[in-house]
């Protein structure tokens, strides 16, 4: 069921001339975190190059889109209010519109101008008493998904929320016909089946308390390609809870490591005495926790451990001759997530070793590759791929290229034969995920696009970049008159949505 439309005040709506503060030059990414002052809807007229007539469809992307109300400053960036953008390709043409998720919270803090709600990282103005057995508000800020006919902007700790795909507007919170139900949680990293239709998700959970703390749960959902959530199991797993942001599924199996990132002390989190980003540390006593589930029947076949390690994305999966093989950005320090919290004033944002695990269940082997890809983040490929054995790879890596304080260029592994190629954005100009866009004409795996949004520092300004997906050279930059903040993941459909 759908909750009525939330409204909040309406901002500008239309193409704008830079401002004074846009056009400052800034000589790292940071200037990328200010707000998003507005929310336009116009065909852009600036392009360099030319959009290809075989590049259609809606590129959508979310991230926070504000990190501040009032003269408040959230206490970190997974806190930030979701804000989505669809970049529609048409005709050799180019439509931006953008709105910001019309959340309970987006929605009351825009009302009332200041903190309000309790957040990942965050906590309400009034000390312990105010914030004791909150918990964390939804800004439904960190990825959007089109799948079943709806659009959902999505958030791990909480439900997905509806948006109109033509106009962006906010039909309400998600529950799946009542099937999601009100403690569990969605990820913001479900996959779509390319053979099935079906949409793979988990959320995170507690089913009590022990001795040792909270006790664990992976919720797991299986939603059919009409968009019913048909079926859901409960996993219960060891130790303190975890934090899961990701998976992989190959054609047969899903994949979920339970890695070494825990929240601890949850009690203190109950309380209203320490947020949950403090309580989120990195455990080098725990083993990471393997998970193999059958897609069809949501049955676990296999869970194993591994050494303690950190993991955030995850690459593709698939199966080959009876292994599994499963790709990740691996950490083995927590340096990551300590900037992640002060993203805003972080001096260097950088990724980590993109890896490849092959897992023999039989053997009860695991073998680890380095795809060399150094400084990598944001695994993407080819969709039409997902599960199966794909060749190329993508990533954004921040590479030292005089102003490498962020992501600021893109990697492309051939995985046949090991090349890797890079784009490198230049001095200035930085990017978040860069994802793979099919072209509507041929159907090799690479014979696409590979588009992301960048941040132009020195004209405090955003653009989009069209790459040629075979080797990584400039097609078409979409110049906004404006920029999009920093965000986390976006999400292609074919459907052209105005
Ligand atoms: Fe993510």
């Amino acid at each position: 069921m759908a909750t009525a439309t939330m409204e909040a005040p309406q901002l500008a709506v239309n193409k704008r001339a830079p401002t004074a503060e846009d056009t400052q030059i800034h000589q790292t990414h940071h200037g990328g975190f200010r707000a998003m002052s507005g929310e336009y809807n116009y065909w852009c007229d600036t392009i360099e190059g030319k959009i290809p007539k075989d590049l259609s469809g809606t590129f959508f992307r979310n991230g926070p889109g504000r990190m501040s109300v009032g003269n408040d400053q959230f206490g970190h960036w997974f806190d930030g209010d979701g804000m989505v953008s669809a970049i529609t390709f048409h005709d050799g043409k180019v439509h931006y519109k953008n709105r910001f998720v019309r959340t309970p919270k987006y929605v009351k803090e825009t009302q009332v101008g200041h903190i309000a709600f309790r957040g990942f990282g965050t906590m309400r103005h009034g000390g312990a008493l105010k914030n004791m057995l909150r918990p964390p508000a939804n800004p439904a800020n960190t990825n959007v998904v089109y799948h079943g006919n709806k659009l959902l902007a999505l958030y791990e700790g909480g439900h997905p929320f509806e948006l109109d795909p033509n106009t962006l507007n906010t039909v309400g919170e998600y529950f799946y016909d009542g099937q999601l139900g009100v403690q569990n949680t969605f990820s913001a990293h479900g996959k779509v089946h390319p053979k099935t239709g079906n949409f793979f998700n988990f959320g995170i959970g507690f089913t009590g308390f022990s001795r040792q703390g909270l006790k664990s749960k992976v919720d797991f959902y299986k939603v059919s390609p009409n968009g019913r959530l048909v079926k859901k199991v409960a996993l219960p797993v060891k130790g303190s809870l975890p934090f899961l942001h990701d998976f992989a599924i190959t054609e047969n199996h899903a994949v979920i490591v339970v890695s070494s990132i825990v929240m601890e002390g949850m009690l203190k989190c109950a309380l209203g005495i320490k947020t949950i980003a403090d309580s989120t540390v990195f455990d080098d006593r725990q083993p990471a926790q393997v998970i193999v589930l059958d897609l069809n029947t949501l049955e676990e076949v296999e869970r194993f451990e591994l050494s303690p390690m950190g993991v955030i994305h995850f690459g593709n999966a698939w199966e080959e001759k009876g292994d599994i093989i499963f790709e990740l950005i691996r950490f083995n320090d927590f340096g990551l997530f300590q900037a992640l919290k002060n993203v805003i004033s972080a001096p260097k944002v950088e990724g980590a070793e993109f890896i490849r695990c092959n897992i023999n269940l039989k053997q009860a082997t695991m073998k680890i590759d380095s795809l060399d890809m150094p400084n990598s983040e944001f695994p993407t490929w080819n969709n039409q791929y997902t599960g199966l054995k794909n060749r190329y790879t993508y990533s954004v890596s921040t590479l030292d290229n005089g102003t490498g304080t962020y992501f600021n260029s893109v990697l492309k592994r051939d995985q046949q034969t090991g090349d890797v190629k890079l784009k490198d954005f230049g001095p200035g100009k930085f990017t978040t995920e860069a994802i793979y866009i099919p072209s509507s004409e041929r159907i090799g795996e690479d014979d696409g696009y590979v588009s992301s949004v960048i941040y132009d520092a020195d004209k405090g300004l955003s653009e989009i970049a069209v790459l040629d997906a075979k080797d990584l050279s400039d097609i078409a930059r979409v110049k906004l008159s404006h920029h999009i903040p920093h965000g986390f993941h976006g999400h292609y459909a074919p459907d052209v949505f105005l």
